[in-house]
C-alpha cells in the first residue's frame, strides 16, 4: 500500500518532485515561469475547480482548451459513465469510433476522412508524415511561435512553455530531426518551391499569447501552397470545434487539405485526430504506404466522452461561447486601464490573450517583447482572489458554456482588484 496522499499543495509538490521530473507532467504546470507552488485540483464542476486545500477558484485553463462545457458536464460524465461498463479498450474497431469520424467530417467538410489518435502530438506528427508521403517531399513550413506539440521534428520555435522557459528548441533534438524543417515569421506569406511537401500553421496562433491571422495571411498562404503543389495543413487543436461548429478554417473560409484535432474532441479524455481529402488520407496503412497506428487510438472513452461535447455545441453554443469572450476580454481590458497599466486583450472568437504591451503582437518576436514580470504579478493577484489563469504569459484563456454571466462578474471585479494592486507593485 503506497503512503496516504498529503493534503496540502506544498506537500504534494514536495513529494512529487521526488518521483514526477518537476513534479508535473506538463512543464507549464510547474509555475516556473509565474513562480510559486502549483495547487493541486482535487475537482473541478462547471467554470471551478477545487484544490486539495479546498480552496475553489474560477478557471480560465480549462485543460488548456481541451474543456469547452465545463468541468464534468453532467452529460458527458453520463456518457463516460455509461461506456466505461462496456470495457476500456479491445484493439477491434468499435462503433463510436464511426460516429466521431462522421461527426468531425460532417462538420469540417475538408476532412472527408478522419483518423483518431491520442493526442495533439500525434495528430500533428502524423498528418506530416501523410502529407510527406502523399508528395514524395520532404521539406516541412512552420511558423515562430506556433505549436505543434513535442514531436522532434516540430520542436523548433514552439512558443508557450518553451518560451517561458528560454529553451529555443530542446536538447535531445537532433540537427537531423529538424533539418528538414524551415521556420518563417507568423503573418508573412512565405515563397515556396517544389521541394516542400507541406505548411502546418494554427490559423489563430495561441501558442505565443493569441495572435489571429492578419487579413489575407492563410489565403496567401493557401495561394502560394497550390503554386507549389505543396498541402496545406491546419493545427486546430486548440481553434477545432471551439471557434465555430467548422473550425478556424469556416470561420476564416480557408480550406486546407488537411487538418490537426485534439483536446475538445475528447471531451476531456486523451485524444486526437487529424483528416483530410479521401485521396490523402487513403495513403494510410492498411490502404495505402504511410504506417501509423496506436493501440489506445478510437478509445471507447474517448470517443463517447467527444461526441457527448460536440452534441452540446451548436451554432447557438458558440454564439454564446463567442460573447463572453468579448465580455471577459472588455473586463480586462476595463481594469487594466482603470489601474493604467499598458495592456493588450486580443481575442479571436471565444479565445482570449493577454499582452503587456503598447502595440497588439503580430508574430513570435513581437508577442516576446510581452512582459512577463507583469504577467506573473497579474497572475498571482488574481490567483489569490480565486481566479486561475494560466501560469504562462503565452497561453491564452479559455471562456466556456460554463462561464456565465455571475461567474463573468466575479471574474471582472477580481480583475480590477488585482490590477489595481499590480499598478501598486509597480
Ligand atoms: C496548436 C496545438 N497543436 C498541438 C498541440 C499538442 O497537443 P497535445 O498536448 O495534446 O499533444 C497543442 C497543445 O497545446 C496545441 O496547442
Amino acid at each position: 500500500m503506497s503512503e496516504p496522499l498529503p493534503t496540502t499543495n506544498a506537500e504534494l509538490f514536495a513529494r512529487g518532485q521526488k518521483v514526477i521530473p518537476g513534479g508535473v507532467n506538463s512543464p507549464v504546470r510547474a509555475f516556473r515561469s509565474v513562480g510559486g507552488t502549483p495547487y493541486f485540483v482535487a475537482s473541478g464542476s462547471g467554470a471551478r475547480v477545487t484544490d486539495v486545500e479546498g480552496r475553489v477558484f474560477i478557471d480560465l485553463v480549462q485543460s488548456y482548451g481541451a474543456i469547452i462545457a465545463g468541468h464534468a458536464h453532467p452529460r458527458i460524465v453520463e456518457a463516460i459513465r455509461n461506456a466505461v461498463g462496456d470495457g476500456t479498450s479491445f484493439g477491434a474497431p468499435t462503433p463510436r469510433e464511426v460516429q466521431l469520424a462522421e461527426a468531425i467530417s460532417e462538420r469540417v467538410p475538408s476532412c472527408e476522412k478522419v483518423r483518431m489518435v491520442n493526442s495533439g502530438t500525434e495528430a500533428t506528427m502524423s498528418v506530416i508524415r501523410v502529407a510527406r508521403g502523399a508528395t514524395g517531399r520532404a521539406k516541412l513550413l512552420k511558423f515562430a511561435g506556433n505549436y505543434h506539440g513535442h514531436s522532434d521534428g516540430l520542436l523548433v520555435s514552439g512558443g508557450t512553455a518553451m518560451a517561458s522557459l528560454g529553451i529555443p528548441a530542446s536538447a535531445g533534438v537532433t540537427a537531423n530531426a529538424i533539418a528538414d524543417t524551415v521556420v518563417a515569421p507568423y503573418n508573412v506569406v512565405p515563397t515556396l518551391d517544389e521541394s516542400f511537401a507541406a505548411v502546418i500553421v494554427e490559423p489563430c496562433a495561441a501558442n505565443m499569447g493569441l495572435v489571429p491571422p492578419a487579413p489575407g495571411f492563410l489565403e496567401g498562404l493557401r495561394a502560394e501552397c497550390d503554386r507549389v503543389g505543396a498541402l496545406l495543413i491546419f493545427d486546430e487543436v486548440i481553434t477545432g470545434f471551439r471557434v465555430a461548429r467548422g473550425g478556424a478554417q469556416a470561420l476564416l473560409g480557408v480550406r486546407p487539405d488537411l487538418t490537426a484535432f485534439g483536446k475538445i474532441i475528447g471531451g476531456g479524455l486523451p485524444v486526437g485526430a487529424f483528416g483530410g481529402r479521401a485521396e490523402l488520407m487513403d495513403n494510410l496503412a492498411p490502404l495505402g504506404p504511410v504506417y501509423q497506428a496506436g493501440t489506445l487510438s478510437g478509445n471507447p472513452l474517448a470517443t463517447a466522452a467527444g461526441l457527448a461535447a460536440l452534441e452540446l455545441l451548436d451554432d447557438d453554443a458558440y454564439a454564446l461561447i463567442t460573447s463572453r469572450a468579448e465580455c471577459l476580454a472588455g473586463a480586462f481590458a476595463n481594469a487594466f486601464a482603470a489601474a493604467g497599466i499598458t495592456v493588450q486583450v486580443p481575442r479571436f472568437a471565444s479565445l482570449v490573450g493577454l499582452f503587456f504591451g503598447a502595440d497588439a503582437p503580430t508574430n513570435y518576436e513581437s508577442a516576446c517583447t510581452t512582459d512577463e514580470a507583469l504577467y506573473a504579478a497579474f497572475f498571482h493577484a488574481l490567483l489569490e482572489r480565486d481566479i486561475a489563469i494560466a501560469p504562462g504569459a503565452y497561453e491564452v484563456m479559455f471562456p466556456g458554456l460554463a462561464h456565465d454571466d455571475a461567474t463573468l462578474t466575479a471574474i471582472a471585479d477580481a480583475a480590477h482588484a488585482a490590477a489595481l494592486r499590480v499598478a501598486q507593485q509597480l
